[in-house]
């Protein structure tokens, strides 16, 4: 089972949206476990602190090192053989592709860190792999594990109905998807395409892969250099 364990100084974002439709619905069915844990109760002294002042000056606060530590340590199991993500906007780039690779595997400790950064020791110590959902910069790294989790939960085997739903979407191939429409036939004077309605399967195939094939190079040119 995808075993997915959390460690926030907010713990009670979780499992937020993911307790809802198909990836709540998973969760109550025991298709994937969620566990969200407070670092604060690795901290130190009287206030638990887990954040000091930056080495070396500047703004902001640093997540410690120890104290991240023996948060992760506490949420470990015995030969537990999971990724360890840390979320950061400097981290690689999260796709479809990793996202598959993940939800077929044992589950994720993500760690969120809030602040101006983590210690870079328990980065490298704890072998966190830094990762990355955009080229803007979030206020901590909740949402972003809220969005590795939904991406990775959707695939997990049995918690889609139809197995297709899951290959023939955007980015699966390599581009966008192409557009969908249903009833009714016409709406706002504006008319399903007439190569839909017409029931020649080769036909639509092929006009949904040139639509796709549009779409991509018209707005994501950077996916087809790939
Ligand atoms: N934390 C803050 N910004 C982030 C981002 N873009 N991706 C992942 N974690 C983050």
């Amino acid at each position: 089972m995808f075993a997915a364990t959390i460690l926030s100084l907010f713990p009670e974002m979780f499992p937020g949206p993911l307790g809802l439709s198909l990836a709540g619905d998973a969760l109550a069915r025991g298709l994937w476990s969620l566990e969200a844990r407070d670092i604060r109760e690795h901290g130190l002294g009287r206030h638990r602190a887990v954040d000091d002042t930056p080495a070396g000056g500047g703004p902001g606060m640093v997540m410690r090192a120890d104290v991240l530590a023996a948060s992760l340590d506490a949420a470990l199991q015995p030969d537990d053989a999971r990724p360890r993500l840390i979320m950061s906007p400097r981290g690689a780039p999260l796709t479809q592709r990793q996202a598959r690779q993940w939800a077929a595997g044992p589950g994720l400790v993500v760690v969120c860190p809030r602040f101006e950064g983590v210690d870079e020791r328990v980065i490298a110590g704890r072998g966190l792999i830094e990762v990355s959902i955009g080229d803007y910069v979030l206020s901590g790294g909740e949402i972003a594990a809220l969005v590795v989790l939904d991406a990775c939960v959707r695939l997990i085997p049995g918690v889609m109905g139809k197995l297709e739903s899951g290959t023939s979407e955007s980015f699966e191939d390599g581009g966008l998807e192409y557009p969908h429409y249903t009833r009714p036939r016409e709406w706002e004077g504006r008319a399903i395409p007439e190569v839909l309605l017409n029931g020649d399967h080769g036909k639509i195939a092929r006009w949904r892969r040139e639509q796709s094939e549009r779409l991509t190079r018209e707005r994501r040119p950077d996916l087809l250099r790939e």
